[in-house]
């Protein structure tokens, strides 16, 4: 551990003492690389300007986080990148680090990948990314914060050809030396079972939507029965997400009585009780936080007693179904429901 005295940081201090980066569990990918098995999520979305976000990064890593999860269209990247070269400073070495950024849907084309990738790197003051994703598997552009009725006038569906196209240009960026990983973001089985077979370098990860409502058994089975990690995003069931993210139907994780009963039995927030979970299961959860209290919650959660059996059973039984980013934005046509984004009856619809 580096010194990290007289306080692990100015924001984090009375959250108790700093976790041991040593003990937070690893999953171990295709490669052979070791990836901790929680990171930080960095998407401020409405609520978290990029200074507080920064300022949430260097905090986590001093309070010993080593996994970021960051993407250019988070628009905080060069604040990120500040809050790096602080911790850097401060005797963290990079090669302790895994951090992962994520090519947005309007940068899938020649040269921007290599250039997208390289503004990543600028911004973020590093050499290298551990983990770059393509963020979604449609080059569908949408601007930041828009409605859920917003369509991009070019917009396609998924084309594997231009996929192929996009992947190629993400394997060079492992060549390049620029990437040490590449993987995906919001596949499908049908999607995967493609480019497993095209593919020269195969994914490392699939970074998912994943939370005690919405387990995902088949494609979290599929991923890992094909030696894919799978990342696990809103593990909270992203409480703070905008009103235009939210449907009547959206059910609320913290708020089930088999999340509360556990958090009571053990005096802690429904929130680690999720995030437990989910570690324990397997996936690698990102949850968001800019709070130093919920962050250095969220990091004990990995090394602290796990669950026991029957609340993990428990756990299972809740699954509600219940996708909370839909992507209706990257919908192509009149008429039609987030579902076909998804490929639900395992046909990829055009
Ligand atoms: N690949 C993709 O397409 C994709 C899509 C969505 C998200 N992501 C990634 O996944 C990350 C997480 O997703 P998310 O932010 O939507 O959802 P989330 O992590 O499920 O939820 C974040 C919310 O939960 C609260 N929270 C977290 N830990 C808590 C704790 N211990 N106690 C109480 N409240 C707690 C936070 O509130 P406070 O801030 O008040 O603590 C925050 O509002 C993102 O930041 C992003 O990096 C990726």
């Amino acid at each position: 551990m580096p010194d990290l005295s007289p306080s692990y940081d100015d924001s984090a201090a009375g959250c108790g003492e700093p976790v041991d980066p040593t003990l937070v569990p690893k999953r171990k990918l295709y490669t052979g690389a070791l990836m901790p098995a929680i990171g930080l999520g960095t998407f401020g979305s409405d609520h978290a300007p990029p200074e507080e976000v920064a300022a949430a990064v260097k905090g986590a890593i001093l309070a010993g986080y080593r996994h970021l999860d960051c993407a250019s269209v988070y628009g905080n990247e060069d604040r990120i990148g500040a809050a790096l070269e602080e911790v850097f400073h401060r005797g963290i070495r990079r090669e302790e680090l895994w951090v992962t950024s994520k090519l947005w849907n309007d940068k899938h084309g020649e040269d921007e990948v290599i250039a997208s990738c390289k503004k990543s790197l600028a911004d973020l003051r590093l050499d290298y990314l551990d983990m770059y994703l393509v963020h979604w598997p449609f080059p569908n552009f949408h601007p930041p914060g828009c409605s859920v009725d917003s369509r991009s006038p070019g917009a396609r569906p998924y084309i594997h050809e231009n996929f192929m196209k996009t992947w190629r240009r993400m394997e060079r960026l492992v060549e390049l030396g620029l990437v040490r990983h590449i993987g995906t973001s919001n596949m499908t089985i049908p999607k995967l079972n493609l480019l497993l077979r095209d593919a020269s370098i195969k994914p490392a990860v699939n970074e998912m939507e994943l939370h005690p409502h919405f387990q995902q058994p088949e494609l979290f089975d599929f991923v890992r029965g094909n030696g894919i990690e799978p990342i696990g995003y809103c593990p909270v069931g992203s409480p703070g997400r905008p009103q235009r993210d939210r449907t009547p139907y959206d059910t609320v994780d913290i708020a089930d009585p088999v999340i509360v009963e556990i958090a009571r039995r053990l005096g802690v927030h429904p929130a680690a009780v999720c995030v437990k979970w989910a570690v324990q299961r397997g996936q690698t959860p990102i949850p968001f936080s800019t709070k130093p209290r919920n962050y250095v919650a969220n990091l004990r959660c990995a090394v602290t007693e796990p669950l026991a059996e029957p609340d993990m059973r428990a756990i299972a039984r809740i699954d509600r179904n219940c996708r909370l980013i839909k992507g209706q934005v990257f919908l192509w046509k009149d008429n039609q429901s987030w579902e076909d984004l998804w490929d639900i009856d395992g046909e990829i619809r055009t």
